[in-house]
């Protein structure tokens, strides 16, 4: 009894504007003076740490959890509930997300000149996506709430996340998704969680744009990424990345950059594991994006970080086709605090990044392949030197977009784009599947002239 009333005084979050600094907010998803976005602190943290313990015993604590039998234990999120807003463990959905692989990559390491490199696999959750993460908590506090309804607009992931964390948790969800430049799988995964879909004819901005309306007028919780319940949750791959590497920061995390929520989380962690005493230094975090839906980019290289400038967002990389992103000063932060870097990349260039990620046999969606694509540049820059730790944030599983991986190998997938002609150089990727005869003779001379 007196242990959890210790535990939840440290752990009372707040909301603080990033633009104002004013803190103490209602529950909303902008700041009601400035506009500007809201993120989460923990006043209670300064006297004590995180439910009262210090980083010695965190760590020792969420070890433990480990072997535990309990559902929220066996998450990889509520394992680290000390430093995530406190909500009752009655209302916790979880399908025990989080506790996701950091896998090597020598083959790719060598493509991209660099003696080791590594992949936190964010795509080996529930629902093959790192929104999991969030959505877990996010979902949560709604259901603590008492809302009967979430929703969210999406290019497909945290679509299907909030689906499935819906239907754990008995809520309705609504789902905007633009009508066309989707990838099927993910749609279908909403539709099968029983989410109502809507295809709006519109791009994912478009689609924000609709349902920012619809919540001020219904009572429907929000649920994307400007939902600062959501990076909290988010926050957790970038702690339990660290467990796993020991509590020894790597050199560099490179991430992807859509709507620029998950860049911004993982930067929230370590800031905080730096001033919680976990880790004494601070990875540079740098994001790359698709050179077709490269506002964060062309925002830090055209007005030093300034404005942001939107642009009319295309890429086959469809997870990220996204061209205002609603968190790029959380991220801008992010990476001048930890001296990262933006780069971008093309679509030569992530079909091929993607293709070496698979031969792995890992694999990945197009838009967690801009990771070692962007890291390919940094290294040439110098930016990464070769003998440096780097981990790639994989963000989503390799089945999340079978059509792109299929025209890829058969060699359709630039077919009728301006990037035909450079796509010849992809052939040697490519493994288009073989149609033979059923006889056995065919097989084997098959074989035999594949070991050659
Ligand atoms: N990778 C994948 C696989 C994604 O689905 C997304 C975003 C990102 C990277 C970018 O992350 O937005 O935090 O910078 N997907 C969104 C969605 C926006 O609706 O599923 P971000």
């Amino acid at each position: 009894m007196a242990e959890s009333a210790i535990k939840s005084e440290k752990s009372v979050s707040q909301l603080r504007c990033i633009g104002c600094g004013r803190t103490a907010l209602p529950d909303r998803f902008r700041c009601e003076h400035c506009r500007d976005l809201l993120e989460i602190i923990y006043p209670g943290w300064k006297e004590s740490g995180p439910g009262g313990l210090d980083s010695a015993s965190l760590k020792q604590l969420w070890r433990d959890r480990r072997s535990s039998l309990d559902p929220s234990d066996q998450s990889g999120v509520w394992r680290f509930r000390e430093i995530l807003p406190d909500i009752s463990q009655q209302q916790v959905i979880t399908i025990r997300e989080g506790n996701t692989p950091v896998y090597e990559l020598p083959h790719c390491a060598k493509s991209a000149g660099v003696r080791h490199l590594y992949a936190k696999h964010q795509g080996m959750n529930p629902t093959g996506s790192f929104k999991d993460t969030g959505m877990t908590v996010a979902a949560s506090f709604a259901r603590q709430a008492g809302y009967r309804w979430v929703a969210c607009a999406s290019t497909g992931n945290t679509s299907a996340s909030m689906a499935a964390y819906a239907a754990r948790g008995e809520l309705h969800s609504l789902v905007l998704m633009p009508d066309g430049k989707i990838s099927w799988s993910k749609l279908s995964q909403s539709l099968d969680y029983g989410a109502i879909t809507c295809q709006l004819k519109t791009d994912f901005d478009g689609c924000v744009r609709v349902l920012n309306e619809v919540v001020e007028r219904m009572p429907v919780y929000l649920l994307n990424s400007v939902n600062p319940y959501r990076v909290e949750g988010q926050k957790t791959a970038a702690f339990e990345l660290l467990e796993q590497l020991g509590w020894e920061p790597a050199d560099h995390i490179i991430v992807p950059g859509g709507n620029l929520a998950n860049s911004s989380a993982i930067g929230k962690a370590l800031r905080e594991m730096k001033q919680l005493g976990f880790i004494s230094r601070l990875p540079k975090v740098s994001v790359i994006q698709a050179e077709g839906a490269n506002p964060l980019v062309r925002t830090i290289r055209e007005t030093g970080g300034e404005k942001l400038v939107p642009v009319h967002a295309d890429t086959m990389a469809t997870a990220i086709r996204i061209g205002n992103p609603a968190s790029w000063k959380k991220a801008l932060r992010v990476i001048r605090e930890t001296e990262g870097t933006v780069e971008q990349v093309s679509e030569i260039e992530i079909a091929l990044a993607k293709a070496e990620i698979g031969a792995e046999g890992i694999g990945c969606e197009p838009a967690s392949a801009v990771t070692l694509a962007g890291l390919k540049k940094l290294v040439k820059q110098g930016f990464v030197r070769p003998n440096e730790s780097i981990v790639l944030v994989l963000t989503g599983h390799l089945m999340k977009d079978a059509d792109f991986t299929l025209k890829f190998h058969r060699g359709d997938l630039f077919t009728g784009t301006p990037y035909e002609q450079e796509s010849h150089a992809l052939k040697p990727q490519q493994r288009a599947p073989l149609v033979l005869e059923p006889s056995v003779e065919a097989v084997i001379q098959l074989l035999r002239s594949a070991e050659k």
